[in-house]
């Protein structure tokens, strides 16, 4: 008997843990991935000035500025990085990523870009329009 609850003890513990570390993971999957595939136009920080940026007629965005960054909705920022920016009404120099990326990789990645953004993120309460 004993040896069972300290089991569900263990496995609760399980659960809990790996709850926090799939958020911390998603983000830093999401740092690995932007890395390799976004960093050569976006730049390592995410401010836009990635070594192709200056070959581009198309700016980057800069993912660091808040003030462009946070009007989009999540659902917003999945659609441009997974069908391109042209699908979007933007550049058709932002690449679409959808052949290339599962779903899960994509969410990783706004994940990530969702931390660059100065001022902070904050989601839209659930309860705002
Ligand atoms: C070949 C260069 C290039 C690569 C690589 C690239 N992007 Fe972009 N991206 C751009 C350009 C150029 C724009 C600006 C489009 C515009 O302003 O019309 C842009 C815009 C964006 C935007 C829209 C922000 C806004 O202004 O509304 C997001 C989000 C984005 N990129 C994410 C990514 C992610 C994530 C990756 C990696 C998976 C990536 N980009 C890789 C060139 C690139």
């Amino acid at each position: 008997m004993k040896k069972v609850g300290l089991l569900t003890v263990m496995a609760l513990g399980t659960v809990m843990l790996s709850g926090v570390s799939v958020r911390a993971q998603n983000q830093a999957e999401g740092r690995k991935l932007y890395a390799s595939y976004c960093a050569t136009c976006h730049g390592d920080k995410g401010k836009g000035d990635g070594m192709a940026a200056k070959s581009l007629p198309a700016k980057p965005t800069d993912h660091t500025n808040g003030a462009v960054m946070n009007l989009h909705n999540d659902k917003f920022l999945m659609d441009i990085i997974s069908k391109g920016g042209s699908a979007v009404g933007k550049s058709s120099f932002m690449p679409s990523w959808g052949g290339a990326l599962e779903e899960k990789q994509i969410r990783d990645l706004v994940a990530f870009i969702r931390t660059l953004a100065v001022p902070a993120y904050k989601p839209e309460a659930p309860t705002a329009k």
